[in-house]
């Protein structure tokens, strides 16, 4: 695998790859691998010849207040995994190879960024919308890999690709999980044994919300209270947020359609957890 540090290096190296006629996927990431990073390297290396992925802890996307510093870093035991699983190539700047000084350049995405994770992050998908603009920009790949994991944040990449023309196929990776159903996420290695054990219980309940949900006559004010509570009960300390959307506008839902997701986060001590599910329609009475 060969590894890039600067702008300069990567560039070169893509544009070999393009001039022999190789396609490109990258897997952005900031790094503490795990299988669901890798599960999307996967996607990558099936729909394109050759695959590259980003690792930088991106300081646009973190307020003054949350955990950049303590984000976990990891770059030889992820350079590691990523060989392992046979990807083609790793950028991973550090933050001067990225950012002159004085930039000063923000994209912010109305609609799909606004609500949900915005709410308690107001400034998170303009950072992340920035980096990602920045990232395919700078390799120009022909597809980029993301998450459902993230589902807002894959929402607002389409959106920005599309509005701004960026010439780039974005493909969605499903959700990885743990054995019993929490969702893979570098940020769970915050959580004490107590926290481990009480964390799938945000997965469970918005499962059994989605099959609520999609009973018929079901109304999710009521569907949502119960799961709040449920989300309380279990020992999490406090709901961001459980929402029941269309899957494209992430506008809120009322009852089941062809494209329903519930969308939660919840905190569990310190620590922040998001989740997601696909709701099925309507079930016949
Ligand atoms: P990070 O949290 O490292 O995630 C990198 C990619 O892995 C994202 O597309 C995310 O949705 C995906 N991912 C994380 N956990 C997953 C899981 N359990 N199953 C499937 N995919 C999973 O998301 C970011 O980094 C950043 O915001 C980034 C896009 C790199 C911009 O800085």
């Amino acid at each position: 695998m060969i590894i890039c540090r600067t702008k300069q290096e990567v560039q070169s190296l893509m544009g070999d790859w393009r001039g022999e006629g190789r396609s490109i996927g990258v897997v952005p990431t900031m790094g503490a691998l795990h299988e669901g990073h890798l599960s999307l390297m996967d996607i990558a290396a099936r729909q394109c010849d050759r695959t590259v992925a980003t690792i930088f802890v991106n300081p646009l996307q973190f307020a003054p207040h949350e955990d950049f510093d303590a984000y976990p870093r990891d770059l030889e035991g992820d350079g590691a995994a990523l060989s392992d699983r046979g990807c083609d190539a790793l950028f991973a700047p550090d933050r001067s190879a990225l950012f002159p000084a004085d930039f000063s350049t923000n994209i912010s995405v109305a609609g799909v960024g606004e609500n949900h994770c915005a709410v308690a992050r107001p400034h998170f998908f303009d950072g992340v919308a920035t980096i990602v603009a920045k990232l395919l920009l700078i390799l120009r790949p022909d597809a980029a890999v993301f998450g459902e994991k993230d589902f807002q944040q894959l929402a607002v990449i389409r959106r920005m690709v599309r509005d701004l023309d960026i010439d780039v196929r974005i493909l969605g990776g499903p959700i990885v999980r743990e054995a019993d159903g929490l969702a893979m996420s570098s940020r769970n290695q915050y959580l004490s044994a107590e926290e481990r054990a009480i964390a799938p219980a945000l997965f469970r309940t918005i499962r059994e919300a989605g099959e609520t949900i999609s009973a018929p006559g079901a109304r999710w004010d009521d569907v949502c209270e119960r799961a709040t509570k449920a989300i309380i009960a279990a020992g999490f300390s406090s709901v961001d947020y459980v929402n029941f959307v269309d899957a494209s506008t992430l506008d809120p839902l009322e009852r089941a359609g062809p494209e329903g997701r519930i969308l939660a986060a919840a905190r569990l001590g310190e620590t922040r957890l998001i989740d997601n599910i696909a709701v099925a329609p309507v079930r016949a009475a």
